[in-house]
């Protein structure tokens, strides 16, 4: 338990880029994410009886029991009372404690804020009550608190990349098994960000109606994870599960190629299978929207190895791959144009493979 006299927690949780393998994550399919060097930061200053967090830059302090019950947090403090409730009911002693959050990780760019913000406030309390838990428990119980919190019945994607990153390291997850390997991301590849400046956020867009259609077509099939289906499987279905499952199908099949790609070198192979994701979720999972279907088609033309859309979907960013020395370029290019046409977005982050959530 910490005393006031001790010195502070700090914890610090990434943000996470998936390099492919998008809506595969709840239907026990593959993901391939990295963890970037952009996070949140949790600084604890004190115990107390309750848990009040203040943030530079998201209004006033909140206060939640230590035992998250009372009456519901507004804004992220919501990622916190769910964080600290789904802790009490595994079992950890209740504390509280007096800190700051900070964050250099642009929110509503599908670079998963709220995953973050659940492992840095996880670690802190984990670390104040003594009360340990395996990474990967750590990222069910942070996805378990995603779904109390905002009522997104989110995979295990955001939170496993979080807390399993490693430097110069992609993740290839099954997520069903949560057996997980490290595939090494080639120094002479860059990986873009750029903003659509269309904001995302799950709670608001059709992320649980997209889970419902899958879920809908694997129970058709009596199947349980993705990976067991193949294209034949899909004959009979009506168009929606057949479209849906068919993304998924076909994606689960592009992050085994995309991580043959990487170990190879081949970048010009994962490009155009980013693409290739790219259309599979326009045309068969519909969660693109105009303005990111533009962006791709810009960062193609600016000579990015490929681009598809980051995340869940909607709004948000997207993820184009280039050689590395032609980063600057593509940015600027993609940026200008996109402005241009659009009068928003296109602001472009460079991010990297780097180590997951722990205290700092
Ligand atoms: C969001 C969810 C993840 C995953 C992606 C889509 O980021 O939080 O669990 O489903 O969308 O791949």
């Amino acid at each position: 338990m910490l005393e006031p006299t001790e010195p502070a927690v700090v914890t610090w949780a990434p943000g996470r880029v998936n390099l492919i393998g998008e809506h595969t994550d709840y239907s026990g399919g593959l993901v391939l994410p990295i963890a970037i060097q952009f996070g949140i930061t949790l600084e604890v200053d004190s115990a107390a009886e309750t848990i009040t967090l203040g943030s530079d830059g998201y209004g006033e302090p909140q206060t939640v029991p230590a035992d998250g019950g009372g009456a519901a947090a507004s804004g992220w403090m919501r990622y916190v009372q769910a964080v600290v409730g789904e802790l009490a009911a595994v079992g950890r002693p209740p504390v509280g404690l007096v800190g700051t959050i900070s964050s250099d990780l642009p929110a509503g760019s599908g670079l998963s804020s709220s995953a973050a913000v659940e492992v840095a406030v996880a670690l802190a309390l984990c670390a104040v009550a003594d009360f340990e838990l395996e990474p990967l428990e750590l990222a069910v119980l942070c996805q378990r608190a995603e779904l109390r919190a905002v009522g997104v019945p989110c995979g295990i994607l955001d939170q496993a990349a979080c807390l399993l990153g490693r430097e110069r390291q992609a993740i290839l997850l099954d997520c069903d098994s949560l057996e997980h390997r490290l595939i090494h991301v080639p120094t002479d590849a860059a990986l873009l960000i750029v903003d659509s400046g269309v904001p995302r956020s799950l709670e608001h867009t059709a992320y649980g109606e997209r889970r419902a259609q899958l879920e809908h077509a694997m129970q058709l099939l009596g199947a349980t994870r993705s990976t067991d289906l193949d294209l034949s499987s899909l004959a009979g279905l009506d168009d929606v599960s057949a479209r849906r499952l068919r993304h998924v199908v076909t994606e689960n099949a592009r992050v085994e190629r995309f991580a043959a790609a990487l170990e190879g070198g081949d970048l010009a192979a994962a490009g155009r299978l980013l693409g290739e994701s790219h259309a599979s979720l326009r045309d068969d999972y519909e969660v693109s929207i105009p303005e990111l279907d533009l962006l791709v088609e810009l960062a193609e033309a600016a000579g990015a190895r490929g681009a598809r859309l980051l995340g869940g979907g909607f709004g948000g960013s997207v993820l184009v791959l280039t050689d590395a020395g032609r980063a600057e370029d593509v940015a600027g290019a993609v940026g200008v144009e996109y402005r241009r046409r659009t009068g928003t977005g296109g602001e472009a982050l460079l991010v990297r493979a780097s180590p997951g959530a722990g205290r700092r």
